[in-house]
């Protein structure tokens, strides 16, 4: 049975850089605030029409050179957004389009901050499988198109940033790849981080007051989140730890979904890592949900903190609740 690795990554945001102080000018914040309760400094957001499959694309292009491959070469992707260019279809065959693959196919994964981990789950059981030698795994978010900038909506849009992250998983016969994938949920939390409308529930789907309710904005019960997070993130780390005989000593690096500085430092002193031993730039790109695992693992490998044989855990709590690790030797 083949291997699963990942031998090419690739990131891109949009241009535009938008520091804490510019994000006073269009949200009632400070740096202060939005520093003190999430450690980001500054984020980018997009400034002309551009969709989740516009920046994946680009992270793409880069992979494929990391990965020394050419487009054709892929023989499926996997898209992992909440953000996609249209309600359906998903942004996966955009991608497909847009890379100019013919036939191939391409799956859309709806698991908010877990996607990438998700994603990372079917690609790695596909290839174990023999179904596909070289999958395109992305995450992609616009968010900053969807954000409340109003007083209602500051305590989340002040957490969000556009960008998208790839990679380029391949069989290998090598002893590295992949080791293990955990995937968890806990669907009786779904309202408690979630983006309502437009939703198909409601007769008629655009009703009277759809736009004074809120509910065409992310909702989310911060405090809630942080509670579960703190305590789940840890719990799916020393899964992947135990199932492959590791223990927390073992990891090189810890790849969280950098949701937040202080979920992030939570989890460290948990599970007592050391700070050599564990990825953080949300400083730099603010929350980018499916995007930010694949953006931070490109950063960390461009940074050398990611060597050969480097025993890897990528972990990934978020709206679902969801929540996934995933175990590496690189
Ligand atoms: O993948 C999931 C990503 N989500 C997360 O990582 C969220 C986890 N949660 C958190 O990190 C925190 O709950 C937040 C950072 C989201 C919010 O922090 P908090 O301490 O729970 O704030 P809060 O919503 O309870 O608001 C505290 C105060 C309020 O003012 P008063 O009522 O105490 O006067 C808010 O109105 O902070 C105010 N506030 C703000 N002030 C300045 C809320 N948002 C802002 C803002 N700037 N952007």
């Amino acid at each position: 049975m083949p291997n699963a690795r990942i031998i090419g990554t690739g990131m891109y945001v949009p241009e535009r850089l938008v520091t804490n102080d510019e994000m006073t000018k269009i949200v009632d914040t400070s740096d202060e605030w939005i520093r003190e309760r999430s450690g980001i400094q500054e984020r980018h957001f997009i400034s002309e029409e551009c969709g989740a499959s516009d920046l994946a694309l680009e992270a793409t292009k880069i992979a494929l050179k990391n990965a020394k491959m050419t487009a054709d070469e892929i023989d499926f992707i996997i898209f992992a957004t909440l953000s996609p260019d249209y309600n359906f279809p998903g942004s996966g065959v955009l991608l497909q389009d847009k890379l100019g693959l013919k036939n191939i196919g391409a799956l859309d994964v709806r698991n908010q901050c877990s996607g990438f981990v998700y994603g990372l789950s079917v690609a790695n059981a596909y290839i174990r499988a023999g179904l596909y030698k070289n999958i395109l795994l992305v995450g992609a978010e616009v968010h900053s198109t969807g954000l409340d900038f109003s007083d209602e909506g500051r305590h989340i849009a002040v957490l969000f940033g556009d960008g998208a992250g790839a990679v380029i998983i391949s069989a290998t016969d090598e002893e590295r790849g992949v080791l293990s994938t955990h995937l968890h949920s806990d669907g009786s939390k779904a309202l408690e981080l979630c983006l309502i409308n437009p939703g198909s529930r409601k007769i008629p789907r655009y009703y009277e007051g759809i736009w004074e309710d809120g509910t065409l904005y992310p909702h989310m019960n911060g405090r809630e989140v942080f509670k579960y997070a703190v305590t789940l993130f840890p719990r799916v780390i020393n899964e992947a730890l135990e199932t492959n005989g590791y223990s927390t000593e073992d990891i090189d690096l810890l790849i969280p979904h950098q949701a937040n500085m202080r979920i992030t430092e939570a989890i460290a002193h948990r599970l007592k890592l050391r700070p050599d031993q564990y990825f953080s730039n949300i400083h730099k790109y603010g929350n980018t949900t499916a995007a930010s695992i694949p953006i931070a693992l490109h950063e960390a490998i461009e940074e050398g903190r990611v060597k050969d044989n480097s025993l890897v855990i990528l972990a990934a709590f978020g709206s679902g609740f969801t929540w996934a690790s995933a175990a590496i030797r690189w």
